[in-house]
């Protein structure tokens, strides 16, 4: 098949390798070396390049995103600058590439077009008042010390008006194309409704689902080539169903193919302070170059027994939509995770969407233990919701943790015995023996079996010394 899309503003075509094939490997082959690979999983923001989308505001804006990890079949359609193309002309530096230079924010220059990519998804985003830490937040560099680029990034100007790149973010995005079954040489589908997904679906019984392939690309770039691996993948980007994010009285319904930067902001404009536990959890998961791509559907798909939202899931009690051509289900994620990396989730079948009810717990803790505090994977983590009745006794307590079992766990008999005990030192107490029972963890390079057993007992008193008033705290 004929892939065709817009590379720094001229129409490019290129025939298809192979679904696993990603971005960053066809830019390199072609000689725009400009964009460098670091580590091919995601990790360094060496190979960022900008991608033009609609927002959630129906606004052009551009988006970085870590071509490592971008299957060039997905960019089919789509509007990608790399570094050689910010600059009006050749030879010129974007103003962006300018204020680095003044700054001293480059060294060897390994990580400078992964900062300046997106510095300038940055320098462009519609609203932009205050400096935002998450810009690049996915961008590391090992010699330059970080503060002048921080600098940078806190100086950013905003742009001129004869900034012809601004012309560019007035014109709408088209939809992302479909890729149809036929052009199967390239082994991705991209379907545009759920009725061709699940046509597709049972066409090809031993097809993969991709939405933003921050899981599936890592894996692949690492993995020996399969020649028998014939399969194709079948992405869910374009799947407008899939991004639904909707509140009503009595659910909060998220699209399981919704990246979760949208999903941040959806929740911070439309619903602030509703559901705490995402709120905290989104800044501590991964990047923005990540979740400008990666979803729940993503995060629930790959099962991971340290993935973060499923134990906020767990917590707020949600409930999965799983559809097939067979009809939609529910099914409760307390009963979706099987074993290690197994789910509920039937032959053609996918997460449609997650639906949180309401109302929810009133006070929310998500806690995660990682060697960094940002862009890292947990080593265990834990959510916890909570209702007290007016005499400050446990009205409903749910417990769940990440990363001491083959799934996530949710602390059953801890709630149990929580129910109508007061809140306070001696309830506390005589939960932590039945927490020392949960799981069995293991040891690895991120913490030891009995670090991670000792993390659970704290994380609930953590929980209990943030939300007890001073007298509960002394009972
Ligand atoms: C650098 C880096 C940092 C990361 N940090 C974190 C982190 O902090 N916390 C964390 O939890 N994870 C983290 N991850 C893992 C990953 O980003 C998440 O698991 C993400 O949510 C995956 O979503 P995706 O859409 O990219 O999934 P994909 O890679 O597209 O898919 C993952 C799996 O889920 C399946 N799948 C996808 N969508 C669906 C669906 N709707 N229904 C059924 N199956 C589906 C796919 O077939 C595949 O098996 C990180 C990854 C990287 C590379
Ligand atoms: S090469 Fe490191 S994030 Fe892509
Ligand atoms: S300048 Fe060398 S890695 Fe950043």
């Amino acid at each position: 098949m004929t892939l065709r899309f817009v590379l720094n503003g001229h129409e490019v075509e290129t025939e298809t390798i192979g679904a696993d094939v990603s971005l960053l490997t066809w830019l390199r082959a072609r000689g725009m070396t400009g964009t460098k690979e670091g580590c091919a999983e995601g990790e360094c923001g060496a190979c960022a390049v900008a991608m033009l989308r609609t927002d959630t505001h129906g606004r052009t804006r551009f988006e970085a995103v870590n071509s490592c990890l971008v299957p060039l079949a997905a960019v089919h359609g789509r509007s990608v600058t790399t570094v050689e193309g910010v600059a009006a002309s050749e030879g010129a530096l974007h103003p962006v590439q300018t204020a680095m230079v003044h700054a001293g924010g480059s060294q060897c220059g390994y990580c400078t077009p992964g900062f300046v990519i997106s510095l300038y998804c940055e320098y462009y985003r519609p609203g932009r008042s205050a400096y935002d830490p998450e810009s690049i937040s996915g961008n590391l560099c090992r010699c330059t010390g970080y503060r002048p680029i921080v600098e940078v990034a806190q100086r950013l100007q905003h742009p001129e008006s004869d900034d012809a790149t601004l012309a560019l973010l007035e014109r709408r995005v088209p939809a992302e194309a479909r890729i149809e079954a036929s052009d199967t040489a390239a082994r991705f589908i991209r379907p545009t409704d759920l009725g061709e997904l699940f046509q597709s679906l049972s066409d090809y019984p031993g097809a993969t689902v991709i939405a933003g392939g921050t899981d599936l690309m890592v894996a692949a770039n690492f993995a020996t080539p399969d020649p028998a691996q014939t399969a194709p993948w079948i992405s869910l980007t374009a799947i407008p169903e899939l991004r639904r994010f909707e509140i009503t009285g009595d659910a909060i319904a998220i699209g399981a193919g919704l990246p979760l930067n949208d999903l941040e902001e959806r929740l911070a404009e439309e619903a602030p302070g509703a559901v705490p536990l995402l709120e905290q959890l989104l800044p501590l998961f991964s990047s923005r170059l990540i979740k400008n791509r990666a979803t729940l559907g993503g995060n629930l798909g790959t099962a991971s027994p340290i993935g973060d939202s499923p134990p906020v899931l767990l917590a707020l009690e949600a409930t999965l939509i799983l559809a097939s051509s067979a009809g939609r289900r529910k099914v409760p994620i307390s009963e979706f995770f099987l074993g290690y990396r197994k789910t509920a989730l039937r032959k053609g079948e996918i997460v449609a969407e997650v639906r949180l009810p309401r109302p929810l717990p009133e006070i929310q803790r998500f806690y995660k233990v990682s060697k960094r505090v940002l862009d890292d994977i947990s080593t265990v983590s834990a959510a916890f919701a909570l209702d007290l009745t007016r005499e400050r006794r446990v009205a409903r307590l749910r417990a769940a943790y990440g990363g001491i079992a083959a799934t996530p766990l949710r602390a059953l008999a801890v709630e149990d015995r929580a129910a109508d005990q007061p809140w306070n030192r001696a309830t506390i107490e005589s939960l932590l023996p039945l927490v020392d029972r949960l799981g069995s963890p293991l040891s690895d390079m991120r913490g030891s079996d009995v670090y991670r057993k000792a993390m659970l007992g704290r994380l609930l008193e953590k929980f209990f010394f943030e939300t007890a008033t001073a007298a509960q705290a002394a009972e």
